[in-house]
């Protein structure tokens, strides 16, 4: 498996987010407590930038429509509402990461 630096633990720090990208991938790293996290950018429902949702716990809700993705898996534990309907929300990609001597590196 190999690894790519992606960022400086300092870059993201706690409560925070970043987006990175890796080999044409776009990926958002997520700071929960001093652990990180990362998947993808862009939500599977309708393609809004999870970097500006919000963190809730261990999951970040997109904000167009409020799914909500664990961080550790990537499935969508809530689904896409919009008013009162809820739509089938696709899981995200997630990417294992590595942090060595304050470094983030993320699976390539
Ligand atoms: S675009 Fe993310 S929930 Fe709809």
């Amino acid at each position: 498996m190999n690894y790519v630096y992606v960022a400086s633990v300092a870059d993201v720090q706690p409560g925070k987010m970043k987006a990175i990208v890796v080999e044409s991938k776009e990926i958002l790293l997520v700071n929960v407590g001093g652990q990180i996290f990362a998947m993808q950018r862009f939500c599977p429902h309708a393609g809004a930038d999870l970097c500006a949702g919000k963190i809730v716990d261990s999951k970040v809700i997109c904000p167009k429509h409020n799914a909500a993705f664990d961080l550790a898996t990537g499935e969508a534990v809530d689904k896409a509402k919009l008013l009162f309907l809820k739509f089938p929300t696709k899981r995200t990609e997630t990417y294992r990461v590595k942090v060595e001597n304050n470094s983030i590196f993320v699976e390539a």
